[in-house]
């Protein structure tokens, strides 16, 4: 029976795997353990490293997703491939010590913890290894964190913890699974309140690659937060959908002044421009924040915003008949307007999402899949 499974997120990681491997055999000896490695099919070619190590030794094993990123989902995965008792979450990078891995264990093990976390922020601990830019936003992060988590962890951000198998199989099913805080989202999601513990570590530097912590990382936080605090009732995609749409009614009124009354055009015609004005940069916008995941480049760009375009204008039509239908109605002006605008921005987004921004089907490996986020920055 395997006691221990440690979850290991990976995307460009081959060269810190086998001292990782090297660290938990010595760390984790005379305890039955595995390590599960899931790789978000990194073009480093790690996958394929740890297979090969796992052809020699059953320990180690990987599971590769396809067209797929995000940390906190290939946590997820991980810890639903295993039936040790306990499950650990550690960097590849070799930033989290290790050697908690065996008192982590111990706490689970007396019975009544749900949790055991490593803290940077406790006594003992160390952010050592994180740019004092990066620890601004680390405490500014722990803050917010606030809205959604109840308990009072020192150090929420943490990406290193163990957890007991029955604690997550509780919990799985209300997991948001979106960007990477899967420790928050443990917390905030838990159906009940979460029993835990903190051991301090200290943080180091990374060993071999680049951090993949972007300025992405910080919206698909907010994101999570979001989705924690009203996602139960309304999708935050839809919600993001609805405030730039509105964004667009500004962009709209000030084109319009500029055309209109600045640059002398007819009404007609400059209500036109501003509408194409107004359309582009709500798919703009679109583009690069509600559809992030599925953002359009290059020439399916162009394609993309004509399916919009097309979208929206019949999203237009369904607006005025729906509102034009209660006012005769006698429904009462506003609302009959109201009602239109909400049955014309739902079109749009079901529209929109099915057709201009299609779930991609996955592209073969190349060169280029290195570029598909913006650049890392060196931790
Ligand atoms: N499968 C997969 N998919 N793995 C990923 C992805 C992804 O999209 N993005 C990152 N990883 C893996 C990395 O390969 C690494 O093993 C681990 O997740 C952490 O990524 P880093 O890029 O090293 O993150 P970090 O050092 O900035 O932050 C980490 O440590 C902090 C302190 O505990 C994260 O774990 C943070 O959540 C944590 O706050
Ligand atoms: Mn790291």
């Amino acid at each position: 029976m395997v006691e221990l499974a440690v979850v290991v997120p990976t995307f460009n990681e081959r060269d810190n795997v086998e001292p990782l491997l090297a660290r938990l055999e010595r760390a984790l000896a005379g305890i039955a353990w595995e390590a599960i490695f899931v790789d978000d099919d990194s073009p480093d070619g790690t996958a394929a490293l740890v297979a090969a190590i796992g052809g020699r030794d059953r320990r180690v094993r990987v599971i590769r997703r396809i067209g797929r990123r995000g940390l906190s989902s290939a946590c997820i995965e991980g810890m639903l491939a295993t039936n040790a008792d306990h499950l650990a979450v550690i960097d590849a990078d070799l930033q989290h010590d290790e050697t908690l891995l065996r008192g982590m264990l111990a706490a689970l093990r007396e019975g009544g913890t749900d949790v055991v976390i490593g803290s940077r922020y406790m006594a003992g601990g160390d952010a050592g290894g994180l740019s004092s830019r990066r620890l601004m936003v680390s405490r500014a992060a722990t803050k917010l964190s606030r809205l959604v988590v109840r308990a009072d962890l020192t150090d929420p951000m943490s990406g290193f913890f163990m957890l007991t198998r029955a604690f997550f199989h509780e919990t799985v099913r209300y997991l948001s699974g979106q960007g990477f805080k899967i420790l928050i989202d443990l917390f905030a999601s838990a159906p009940r309140p979460v029993r835990f513990r903190e051991l301090p570590y200290v943080f180091r530097a990374r060993h071999a690659g680049t951090s993949k912590l972007d300025t992405l990382v910080v919206l698909e936080y907010l994101w999570l937060l979001a989705d924690k605090l009203f996602g139960r009732w309304v999708p935050v995609r839809f919600v993001l959908f609805v405030l730039i749409g509105l964004s667009g009614v500004v962009v709209h009124l000030a084109a319009l002044a500029l055309f209109y009354r600045g640059a002398g055009l007819s009404f007609i015609a400059a209500q036109v421009v501003a509408t194409l004005i107004a359309m582009t940069t709500n798919f703009l916008l679109n583009n690069t924040f509600t559809y992030r995941d599925r953002r359009l480049r290059g020439g399916r760009i162009v394609r993309g915003l004509l399916s919009f375009y097309l979208a929206c204008a019949i999203g237009a039509v369904i607006n005025f008949q729906v509102a034009e239908f209660l006012f005769a109605l006698a429904v009462p002006w506003l609302l009959a307007g109201f009602l239109g605008a909400v049955l014309g921005s739902v079109w749009n987004y079901g529209v929109t999402s099915t057709f201009t921004w299609a779930r991609e089907r996955p592209r073969p490996a190349g060169p280029d899949r290195a570029l598909d986020r913006p650049a890392a920055d060196q931790d």
